[in-house]
């Protein structure tokens, strides 16, 4: 670990530690590289990143100081393919907490999207490390991002912020410090009490409710009557024939309300 370019302090998960980074490529490529070096609750930071990671190889826009960038070192035992889509679910409740906390409601995009006035606030990106069984959290909010950032990135018509929404600045330490806070309490809460603690959060707040929506799976895209999040993780809908379909992986688009 090159410490010269990072500040260490307290203040991860579960007495973890939180190392503060001032510009990295990406939190979560630099968690992915030095998983040795790091425990169990550790949280990366960095105050922008250039080359951020999103889902599907996307970017993640996250410019200095405006946007807030962690990955968090995660290693439960038994670590299952099926634990990484629960771990999205849980942090993207755990960032919905974070939100209303600073005073904005928000809703929850299936798998992991938190969306604020109908565009997206925050997007999170969950990798697992075999060998060392690991999970890589990666989490993007975007906390003083502008108008402007959005614009030159081709963002506005589908992404928000805090400011944004807000209209007001927010102090970025804060807000990542309610984040690791509703973060640790989410994780606790789950391990307590198991999905289905997460199930029913996601439907009292589920962006998709009531809605005609159009997955773009691996076979192309099926749309159909939304039908909730089973107690799996899975997405469900009834297409035109009637037909229950479910899907683990996919990208969803809103399309109208549902007659
Ligand atoms: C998405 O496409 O919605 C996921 C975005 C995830 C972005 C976060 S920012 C912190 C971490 N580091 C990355 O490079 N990506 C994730």
């Amino acid at each position: 670990m090159k410490t010269e370019f990072v500040t260490i302090e307290h203040g991860g998960m579960w007495g973890g530690r939180l190392l503060l980074f001032d510009s990295l490529p990406s939190t979560n490529r630099w968690a992915l590289d030095n998983l040795t070096r790091c425990k169990n609750g550790d949280v990366i930071n960095a105050a922008m990143q250039t080359a951020g990671k999103g889902r599907f190889s996307r970017e993640w826009l996250a410019p200095h100081d405006r946007g807030l960038t962690i990955s968090t070192i995660l290693r439960p035992p038994n670590v299952k393919t099926g634990l990484i889509h629960a771990t999205g679910f849980v942090a993207a409740l755990a960032v919905r907490e974070t939100v209303a906390a600073c005073g904005l409601q928000c809703m929850m995009k299936w798998p992991n999207d938190v969306i604020a006035g109908g565009k997206k606030i925050s997007g999170i990106l969950a990798e697992l490390e075999t060998a060392s069984e690991t999970i890589v959290l990666g989490i993007g909010l975007n906390v003083n991002v502008t108008s402007e950032d959005l614009r030159k990135a081709g963002l506005e018509e589908t992404a928000t912020s805090l400011r944004i929404c807000r209209n007001s600045e927010f102090a970025v330490h804060d807000v990542r410090k309610r984040l690791i806070v509703s973060l640790q309490r989410a994780f606790d809460k789950v391990a307590h009490d198991g999905f289905e603690w997460v199930a029913n959060e996601w439907a009292h707040h589920d962006w998709l409710a009531g809605h005609t929506i159009e997955v773009q799976g691996p076979h192309g895209a099926v749309s159909g009557k939304y039908d909730g999040m089973d107690n799996t993780g899975a997405i469900c809908l009834i297409d035109s024939a009637g037909t229950r379909q479910v899907f683990t992986a996919g990208d969803i688009v809103r399309l109208r309300k549902a007659q």
